[in-house]
Formats: C-alpha cells, structure tokens, sequence
C-alpha cells in the first residue's frame, strides 16, 4: 500500500525548500503525496508554488496584516489539526522554524502521526536570536522521528541533545536542489528571469549589492541600524543596492522611510525564485539576515554579509564565504567597503563554497521515508 505524505509549509522558505520532495514525491508510485499549504504568507508562498508548479490540496489562507505570534499559532494549530483528520497521512514533513512548521509538528503528534523534520539541528545556541525560530526548531526536534539534519554539524547539534542517533539522517538542505532546479529551469527559459533588465540598465557600470532583510528579533534598532547602513553605503557612486522588500509592515515601513528617493538604491517588491537567483548572479555581494540567503550566496560562489548577532548556519562563516557583522551601521558600512576596496578580501570570500547539500537532498529523504 503506498504510504500517505502530508507536507506542510507555509511561507515563502519553506515553500523554496519544501517544492523539490513535493516533486520527488509526486514521481514515485510508492506514495500518496499530499500538500496543505497554510498561507502564513500570501504572496510571497503563491509566487513559489506558481513557478514550482505545485497545486496545494489544502490552503487555509491564514495570513492577516501585521500578525501576532499568538494569533497565527492559534489558527494554524486548529487549521492543520483539521486537515490531518481528514486525511489521516502516515507521515506529517515539516521543514525549518517557523510558525508552520512547529505548529504542523505539534498537531501531528497530538494525533500520534509520525513526524518528518527537514533542516533539522540547526542551533545558535541562543533563543532570542534567531526569534522565535530557535525554540521553533528546538520544539519540533523533540517531536520528530526523522530529523532531516543538512550537515554533519546540525546532526551533532541533534545528538547533543540526546536525539536519538538512528533517527537522524545527514541529508544535505533541499534548497541547493530548489537552486539546480531553478537555475536548470533558466537555462531553458531565460525570460523567466528577465524582468530585472531594466534595473540592470540603469545601473550598467556600477557594482551591484543585493539587500535582503526581515527578522523580527532586528525590528526597532536593529532595521534602523541596517536601513541607515544602506545609506551611507549608497553615498557611494561606483554601487548600486538592489532591496527586494519583505512584505512585513514592519519592514516596509523603515525601509521606505529611510532609503526612499535614492537614486542608487531600488527598493522593489518581493522577487519570485527564479529573480531573485538572477539578483545573487548579478550581484558583488549579498547585504541579508536571511537564513537561505546564507546558504545560496555561497553556493553561487557570492560573499554574504551577515546581519545578525548569531548564526545557526556556521558552515559559511567557516568556510569563510559568509561574515557575521551584527545590525551595527558602522560595522555594516566598513566590512561592505572591505569587500568593495580590497581585492584580496573580495576574492578570499568569492569561492564557490557548497557545505549545504549536493542538490539531491529530496531524494535522500524520500527514500528515508519509504523505509520509515
Ligand atoms: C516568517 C517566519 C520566519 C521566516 C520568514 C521568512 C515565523 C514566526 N516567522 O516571518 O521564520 O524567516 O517568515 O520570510 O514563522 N506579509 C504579507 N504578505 C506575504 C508575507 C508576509 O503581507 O506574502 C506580511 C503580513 O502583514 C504578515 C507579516 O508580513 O502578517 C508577517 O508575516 P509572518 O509570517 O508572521 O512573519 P515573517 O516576519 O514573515
Ligand atoms: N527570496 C526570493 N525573493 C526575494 C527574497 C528572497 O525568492 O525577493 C528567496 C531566497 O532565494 C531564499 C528565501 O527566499 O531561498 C529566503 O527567504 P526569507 O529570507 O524570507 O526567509 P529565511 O530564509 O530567513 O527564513
């Protein structure tokens, strides 16, 4: 009998690192995949599932304007608990920190439905930073029984905590697969990655930093810090910062504040996938706190700046393709114009640096699943 799979995912990251297993699942006459999407996000989850091409069976469109913690977990407990009633799946696969996924993970156990973690292990070591992910990922670590882990280091982080060892799985991270799968994809379609032309004009000439930036724990000093780090780096003529805005409230509204009317800085909408690797392809370095962008950067051979006071994603920063520099403006200005001034420094971090996964994650973890 084919075994039952319900992935469960509902913003734009886990939707970029959940499409590859819902495609390998979708191939394989073994299982009855299942998706419920829970709309944490709204356009941000639509833009991947159009170019995924993945029609969820259950969307419960739960996203409202500037949502509370509380609230959202509330809907999302209730919300999924229905959807496993109704399907009743072998398995619930969850992926990464967020709401989603701790609440999918909860509503499976209390439902003794086994429990499938991907990009499982990953520790800062420190619960207010990344917030709320880390308690997120420490809540669905003891539920689980398959952690998914990327790395050698996020399964030692497993096994630290007492996990079971024959439960955790070194698999690599899914969204070097999403990466290939996108890159491949504009290979053959290049005007899928088009639409950024107009920017790339207008800015022929100069070097290209690409701005990403969302964490709730940074909201306050921490976005200011970041959006007056912008300016005083686009008081430079030879660069040009390409921000595609986190729909946040929170984050739109500082940036649009701060970084409006420049005329080197573009502050635009959210890119879909395939733009958004075009902007990484583009650009001389990656600004961020984003956790994938961590892990894409480097894969593109990219230095990636780091916003944030900690990491759960030391693998980069080892490798030194990745820097932490905290939300610090001055900090920010000074590692930004290293890179942009010292030749030595630039290429010391610019080598292509793959320590996440080999692009053939979902298939370890699909067949993880079919052997339980
Ligand atoms: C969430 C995750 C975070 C992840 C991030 C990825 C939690 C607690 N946080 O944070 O781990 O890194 O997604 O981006 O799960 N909004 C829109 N349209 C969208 C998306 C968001 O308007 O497509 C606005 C809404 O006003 C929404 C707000 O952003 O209420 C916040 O969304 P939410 O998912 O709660 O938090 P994020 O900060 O996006
Ligand atoms: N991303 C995207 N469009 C954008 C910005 C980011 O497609 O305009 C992708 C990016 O390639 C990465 C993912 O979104 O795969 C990261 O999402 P985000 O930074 O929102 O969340 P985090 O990874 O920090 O949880």
């Amino acid at each position: 009998m084919a075994l039952k799979i319900l992935t469960v995912f509902g913003t734009r990251p886990e939707a970029i690192k959940m499409f590859p297993l819902v495609h390998a699942l979708r191939g394989d006459s073994r299982f009855v995949s299942r998706v419920c999407v829970t709309g944490q996000h709204r356009g941000m989850l639509d833009q991947v599932l159009a170019i995924a091409g993945v029609a969820p069976d259950h969307d419960l469109n739960v996203m409202q304007p500037d949502q509370s913690l509380d609230a959202l977990t509330a809907r999302l407990l209730t919300g999924i608990g229905q959807v496993l009633d109704a399907e009743r799946p072998d398995w619930v696969v969850v992926q990464g920190d967020t709401a989603t996924a701790m609440c999918g993970a909860l509503a499976a156990y209390y439902r003794k439905i086994p429990v499938a973690h991907v990009e499982a292990g990953l520790r800062s070591g420190n619960i207010h930073h990344p917030w709320p992910e880390e308690i997120n990922r420490k809540i669905i670590g003891t539920m689980a029984r398959l952690h998914c882990a990327p790395t050698e280091t996020a399964a030692d982080a497993l096994k630290r905590e007492n996990t079971d060892p024959a439960a955790i799985h070194v698999t690599g991270n899914t969204v070097i697969d999403a990466l290939h799968w996108v890159t491949a994809q504009i290979r053959e379609k290049p005007e899928l990655a088009a639409g950024l032309t107009e920017l790339e004009a207008r800015f022929a000439g100069k070097r290209i930093i690409g701005v990403t930036s969302h964490r709730r724990e940074n909201f306050g000093d921490g976005m200011q810090g970041i959006a007056r780090a912008i300016r005083q780096i686009a008081a430079r003529d030879d660069v040009a910062l390409i921000f595609p805005v986190h729909l946040n409230p929170h984050v739109q509204s500082v940036m649009e504040a701060e970084l409006a009317g420049l005329d080197n800085v573009a502050l635009i909408a959210p890119l879909d996938y395939p733009h958004f690797a075009r902007l990484i392809d583009i650009a001389t370095l990656m600004l961020t706190d984003s956790g994938g962008v961590q892990e894409e950067a480097p894969a593109l051979g990219k230095p990636v700046l780091v916003m944030r006071e900690t990491t759960e994603r030391p693998e980069g920063v080892e490798a030194g393709t990745a820097r932490l520099v905290g939300t610090d403006s001055d900090r920010i200005v000074a590692e930004t114009f290293r890179l942009l001034d010292d030749s030595d420094a630039y290429a010391a971090m610019a080598r292509a640096h793959n320590p996440f996964g080999d692009g053939h994650s979902a298939h370890r973890i699909v067949e993880l699943l079919a052997t339980g």
